[in-house]
């Protein structure tokens, strides 16, 4: 059955589970309303704006599509069609349909409830077709001929995405680590305004974090002779201006939103939380019963002791290598949002940079310990080596950071924070490969194992 302009509601709750950017796949899909579609194109081939609310049992979130329709058989893949007995499509891979998206911000169009629009002093080039990036993520990325990306936000949230947000305020503190934000679109949501898509710059020469921290371990256990600072791919350098950036950032955030301090209230709550989600991920994972009174030790550790005061601020809230950018001219920081599972109230709860500053040192042991995945025959030396190359480049990113002089210092200088916020985000990875990736489970695990080995080590001294 199809409801409203053709939107096959009953098909969609099929298909939307299967996307890579649905964030609902915890639970089964009851229902899906799809609100009054925006009609963007008119005629053969036509493109809808179309709001679904998804019904999952007591959780309604609302998520934004592109309806296409034409006559002939559309050139999109397959996976995008609504599925049988629907002539309808997700339209974000059909060009013909994506260019008027460009269009409408470069002219400044309103249509029904949506606003298009540059943003102030910005002239836009219109004209330009659009492809969707490959590595699909939590969200739909255009990149409109080489020159500039429209992230197309999935899971609509009322208000102004934290996004936006951010690289709107970083921009105007002159911050170099970041994309320019050139122009965004606004829909409405229960009333309020809500970003539907953010327009950057892009950069076509730029390569992410991930992919040069990988090919830099690559060579190294590609090569049993060398050792991680003679490679020729050292990553430490890199690492380093890194660390920098995330303080550049981090000190630009401070000076334009703001900072709170922490007083022995919020650092109970901050505990708190962090024991919560250890009861939790310990119920469904048996494998890290073993680590749980030595993480409880590591997370109280917070609390008891007199620690050198942090405050609070925006920050990244989801910071990993793949979520970095090197580009000509030095580290960018892409995607602010925050985790994609957390509810928006969560993600725009100030936080202590230091939770940043953990996420990445989690991804450089990530980056180090990805190829012995699933590989048996690794010796204790590669398992070794990888190791060095994780502190090796933890150090240089921790050492870049304190050079930069961010809002927090050294990052070391809070040793006991900065752990038990690694530890929690260990902790936080357990849960997502238990359910996802069983076999990267040892990762995390592994790290939980060191961490605390060494933490009771220390204690022995
Ligand atoms: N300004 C840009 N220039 C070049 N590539 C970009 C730019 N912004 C994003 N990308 C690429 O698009 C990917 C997805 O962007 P991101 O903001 O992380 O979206 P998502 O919310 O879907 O994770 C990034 O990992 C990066 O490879
Ligand atoms: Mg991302």
């Amino acid at each position: 059955m199809t409801g409203e302009h053709g939107i096959p509601a009953g098909r969609l709750a099929q298909w939307l589970p299967a996307q890579r950017w649905f964030a609902g796949k915890d639970r089964p899909v009851d229902v899906v309303r799809p609100h009054e579609p925006t009609v963007l194109i008119e005629g053969d081939p036509a493109l809808w704006h179309v709001v679904v609310d998804v019904v999952q049992g007591e959780r309604v979130e609302p998520y934004q599509l592109l309806v296409g329709w034409r006559s002939g058989t559309p050139e999109i893949a397959s996976s995008a069609l609504f599925g049988e007995g629907s002539d309808r499509y997700e339209a974000s891979g059909d060009a013909d349909l994506t260019a008027m998206l460009l269009d409408a911000m470069a002219a400044g169009t309103r249509i029904d409830g949506l606003s298009f629009a540059a943003e102030p002093g910005e002239q836009l080039t219109g004209g330009l077709r659009a492809r969707p990036i490959t590595t699909e993520q939590s969200n739909t990325s255009l990149v409109y001929g080489g020159q500039y990306i429209l992230k197309l936000f999935r899971k609509l949230s009322p208000g102004i995405n934290k996004d936006l947000l951010l690289h709107r305020a970083l921009q105007a503190a002159g911050c170099a680590h970041v994309a320019r934000v050139v122009g965004s679109i606004t829909g409405e949501l229960a009333g309020e305004p809500v970003t539907i898509g953010m327009l950057q710059e892009y950069l076509p020469d730029a390569v992410d974090g991930w992919a040069m921290a990988s090919t830099s371990v690559r060579d190294l256990l590609a090569d049993p002779d060398l050792r991680p600072d003679e490679a020729g791919g050292d990553f430490a350098a890199e690492a380093e201006r890194l660390g920098a950036a995330v303080a550049a950032v981090h000190a630009d955030l401070a000076g334009a939103l703001g900072t709170d301090p922490v007083d022995r209230a919020e650092l109970a709550r901050t505990v708190r939380a962090m024991h919560e989600r250890l009861d939790q991920v310990a119920a469904a994972v048996p494998q890290l019963a073993p680590h749980v009174p030595a993480l409880r030790a590591a997370f109280d550790a917070v609390g008891a002791a007199d620690l050198p005061p942090v405050s609070r601020q925006y920050i990244h809230g989801d910071l990993h290598l793949g979520q970095v950018l090197r580009t000509v001219g030095g580290w960018l920081l892409l995607d602010f949002e925050g985790e994609p599972a957390a509810p928006v109230a969560q993600r725009h709860a100030l936080q202590s940079p230091l939770r940043d500053v953990a996420g990445m040192l989690r991804s450089f042991d990530y980056a180090a310990q990805q190829f012995l995945v699933g590989e048996a025959e690794h010796g204790p030396e590669t398992a070794a080596r990888a190791q060095e190359w994780a502190q090796r480049n933890r150090a240089a990113f921790c050492a870049g950071y304190a050079e930069a002089g961010g809002p927090v210092g050294d990052p070391l200088a809070h040793a006991v924070l900065l752990r038990a916020f690694e530890l929690d985000k260990a902790v936080y990875e357990v849960a997502y490969e238990h359910a996802n990736r069983p076999d990267w489970l040892a990762v995390p695990l592994a790290a939980i194992a060191r961490s605390t080995e060494e933490g009771e080590g220390s204690r022995d001294q």
